[in-house]
């Protein structure tokens, strides 16, 4: 092959017409009325009021564009500067900054048709309840990481990143017995034992970790320890794994108007407790929603509003237990459920602060007590159909192009790490590169690429 190809980025001239004035109109509308809010049945155009299902669409599809994909100008020149006119690219997505991921549960282990299933799907991972305190220490002193070791094995083997889910969770109901029973003295030379034993054996593998999970709604440790302890925690899990991002895991900051403990301003005021803790001010923080959808509508309003103001942070969101429930007594409950579920997904998916969608539950094989994706014989359910449906919607499919007589070819792509094959027109030699697609890597979207004739 004597064909040698650079590539260069140019970093000038071309801006492209990037406008936001019909975003305001939804960012400056705060939360709906109560009479917006209220809910008429399920009906195209009364659901989503007061905008139009096609005024939510394009508003997502806006969004998307901006925050998700990028516009690239391909050149092909020859060394001389001489435009390439015919050139074929074949352009191929190698990744996706975006990730789509999944619960698992250990029952994934002895079970080779769920491997291959998750693992052709989920480039993200949660463990259910492997990586828990009283999973792994169910009896005081006797700790037992089989599980979690081999869950992150295969994890690993498969390019799938994890979520460590949790250090500790604040809710009594989930305290094993014998740390229930702790004086304040013991809990906390037992929860600093257990810290420091999860966080040092899987430190620097893991994307993040929940380090106190539902601390707003519950309390457990800052009962007996102080108010702060949350912060404490934080603090000693960055001490051990200062590269891994520290998440808050809740529930109901998305998914209910009228919780009280938990909407995205208590969020943030408690995000900003721990960071202005002694030692905290360098910490790289996430944001944890689990998203427990209810079977309602949806109040996109509040979806909408909640992410932007979560968003603000500038920190990381993953949604980290997507599920949407069922009501039983309705005929058509099935297809309420996929249409909830593609509103959040949307609408979710349009934030591009939200970096991964977590399903809470895949395979079926796990137990499934709310939402799956596919039966036992990991056949996909309608929710498995229209994850498949939107898998497929925010990739970019394999592209081929061909230059123009200015050596030009424009495509739009889902930000990522691509592969791009150039076809030289006249001595058919084909040469590939491989580069990163987002606004940090090719702020102007232009890619000088040059072709040794
Ligand atoms: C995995 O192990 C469980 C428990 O022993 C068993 O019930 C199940 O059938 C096994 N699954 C497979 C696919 O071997
Ligand atoms: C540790 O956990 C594994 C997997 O659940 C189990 O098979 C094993 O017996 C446990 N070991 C002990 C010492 O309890
Ligand atoms: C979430 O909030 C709603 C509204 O306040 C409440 O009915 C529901 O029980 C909450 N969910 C949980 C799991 O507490
Ligand atoms: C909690 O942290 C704050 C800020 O560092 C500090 O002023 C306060 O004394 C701490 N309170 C307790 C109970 O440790
Ligand atoms: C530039 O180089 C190409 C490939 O070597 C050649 O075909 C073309 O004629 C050259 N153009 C000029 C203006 O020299």
């Amino acid at each position: 092959m004597n064909t040698l190809f650079i590539i260069f980025l140019l970093l000038l001239c071309f801006f492209f017409l990037l406008k936001s004035e019909d975003i305001t109109r939804a960012q400056e509308d705060n939360y709906a009325t109560e009479e917006e809010k209220e809910v008429k049945g399920f009906d195209e155009n009364t659901l989503f009021s007061p905008y139009t299902k096609q005024e939510w669409r394009s508003y997502q599809h806006k969004k998307i564009n901006e925050g998700r994909k990028t516009r690239l100008k391909i050149m092909i020149t020859y060394p001389n500067k001489t435009a390439v006119t015919g050139a074929k690219l074949y352009i191929k997505q190698l990744t996706s900054d975006f990730h789509w991921g999944c619960g698992m549960t250990h029952r994934i282990l002895n079970n080779s048709a769920y491997k291959k299933w998750f693992a052709s799907k989920f480039t993200a991972a949660d463990f259910h309840n492997e990586l828990k305190w009283y999973y792994t220490e169910p009896t005081q002193g006797q700790e037992n990481y089989t599980d979690p070791d081999a869950m992150l094995k295969f994890a690993d083997e498969h390019g799938i990143i994890v979520r460590g889910h949790t250090v500790l969770w604040d809710d009594v109901k989930y305290q094993q017995k014998w740390v229930r029973k702790l004086s304040p003295e013991k809990l906390l030379q037992a929860a600093n034992k257990r810290v420091d034993s999860v966080v040092t054996r899987y430190k620097g593998r893991l994307v993040g970790w929940d380090v106190m999970n539902e601390n707003l709604h519950h309390n457990f440790f800052e009962k007996r320890l102080g108010k702060n302890a949350s912060a404490y925690f934080y603090n000693r899990v960055h001490n051990i794994d200062p590269d891994t991002t520290l998440y808050m895991n809740e529930f109901n900051t998305t998914e209910h108007v009228n919780d009280e403990w938990a909407p995205p301003e208590k969020y943030l005021r408690r995000l900003k407790k721990i960071q202005a803790y002694p030692g905290n001010s360098g910490m790289k923080m996430g944001i944890g929603l689990e998203c427990h959808y209810g079977a309602e509508p949806i109040d996109l309003h509040y979806v909408r509003n909640s992410l932007t103001l979560l968003s603000q942070a500038g920190l990381p969101i993953w949604l980290t237990e997507l599920d949407v429930k069922i009501d039983p007594t309705l005929e058509n409950k099935a297809q309420l459920q996929v249409i909830y579920l593609e509103e959040i997904l949307r609408e979710s998916f349009c934030h591009a602060a939200v970096k991964a969608i977590v399903i809470w539950t895949g395979a079926s094989i796990d137990g499934c007590d709310v939402m799956c994706m596919t039966n036992e014989k990991l056949e996909n359910t309608p929710v498995g159909d229209l994850i498949d449906r939107l898998m497929e919607e925010w990739k970019t499919g394999n592209i081929e192009v061909v230059s123009d007589s200015k050596g030009i070819s424009r495509v739009s792509v889902f930000n990522g790490r691509y592969e791009v094959t150039v076809v030289d027109p006249v001595t058919d030699v084909s040469s590939s590169v491989t580069f990163k697609v987002d606004k940090v890597s090719i702020p102007d979207g232009n890619v000088h690429l040059q072709v040794l004739g």
